[in-house]
């Protein structure tokens, strides 16, 4: 028999996976979407192949914005004889070399023993694989991990070793990674003019009168996406103000503290988000080492 008390958890269960899964498609997220789009399509019949480095600040939202790409256009065939994808998409390990990124690539490719060979042999077998597969993008995430902060000599390895697969493989890679992945274009003028066009993700600020509407409009749709049926908007000044004070204006902190906040909300059978909740929740992230709470503070304001 099922009882109510069960029914009630399996619905505040279901509202905070819906929470859990928002995702706002932003003006710069879909901005971003959009160059990746054109690098994709305009490699298919540019002379030379458009590639894309995407550099952000950590929890500006690049990995949510590598997952969307490869959600929305990845597609996997599996022949009689190979399977074809469309995406290839890996995330660099930490510390990393060259090779165990060659060896992971072959690996989601197919190859039986990606660890047999030299790394020249692996190149050439990925080489054969990409073409075999028709992929038609490759695209890295935490891009950084190959940048070598006391060797320069490593740095230009890499490059010249991107810069050579970019032009036998003829086909676009987009790049993410934290600002310090530019070290390993600006070491190598060749590889620098294949990623001629860069994006940088900003995270949100304050900092006209613009950068506050933005703000404003995002926190909006993500008011409008909670699962309460008599939600008020975060887009009200104070409440916008007080969201960018505690988040800085990065995706990773205004989400955690919006779900967190929802989830209590939730589990309490509260109609809607609050900013006692936001509270509670500002303060379980131990305030992000803030030194105002400012869902505690009436008329809140911050230079
Ligand atoms: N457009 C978005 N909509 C909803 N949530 C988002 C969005 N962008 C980022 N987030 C949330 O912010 C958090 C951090 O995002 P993400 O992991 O993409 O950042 P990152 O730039 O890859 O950070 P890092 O450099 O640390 O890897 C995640 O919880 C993610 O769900
Ligand atoms: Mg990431």
């Amino acid at each position: 028999m099922v009882c109510a008390v069960d029914l009630d958890i399996d619905n505040q269960m279901e509202r905070i996976k819906i929470v859990e899964d928002i995702r706002i498609k932003h003006p710069r997220f879909n901005h971003a979407l959009k160059l990746i789009q054109d690098c994709h399509q305009h490699s298919k019949i540019a002379a030379e192949p458009q590639c894309l480095l995407i550099t952000a600040p950590s929890g500006a939202g690049k990995t949510t914005l590598f997952r969307q790409y490869v959600k929305m256009h990845d597609k996997i065939i599996y022949g009689n004889t190979r399977t074809k994808r469309v995406i290839l998409s890996d995330e660099v390990p930490s510390p990393t070399r060259l090779v165990v990124v060659v060896e992971s690539l072959l690996e989601k490719l197919g190859d039986p023993f990606p660890l047999r060979g030299t790394l020249g042999n692996k190149r050439d077998r990925l080489i054969k694989l990409i073409k075999d597969c028709q992929i038609e993008l490759i695209m890295l995430d935490e891009f950084q991990h190959f940048v070598n902060s006391e060797n320069n000599k490593l740095n230009y390895e890499v490059a010249e070793w991107f810069k050579s697969l970019v032009n036998i493989t003829n086909k676009p890679f987009v790049l993410f990674g934290l600002e310090e992945s530019r070290i390993v274009m600006e070491v190598n003028e060749q590889l620098d003019g294949r990623f001629s066009v860069p994006y940088h993700l900003h995270p949100f600020s304050f900092n006209s009168q613009s950068d506050k509407e933005e703000f404003r409009r995002l926190v909006d749709a993500i008011s409008k996406q909670l699962p309460f049926e008599d939600q008020p908007t975060f887009a009200e000044s104070g409440m916008a103000t007080k969201l960018m004070y505690a988040s800085d204006g990065t995706m990773r902190r205004l989400m955690n503290l919006i779900r967190r906040a929802a989830r209590i909300a939730i589990e309490r059978n509260h109609p809607h988000v609050d900013e006692n909740h936001f509270s509670e929740a500002f303060e379980l992230f131990t305030r992000f080492r803030k030194e105002y709470n400012p869902f505690l503070i009436n008329d809140f304001e911050f230079e």
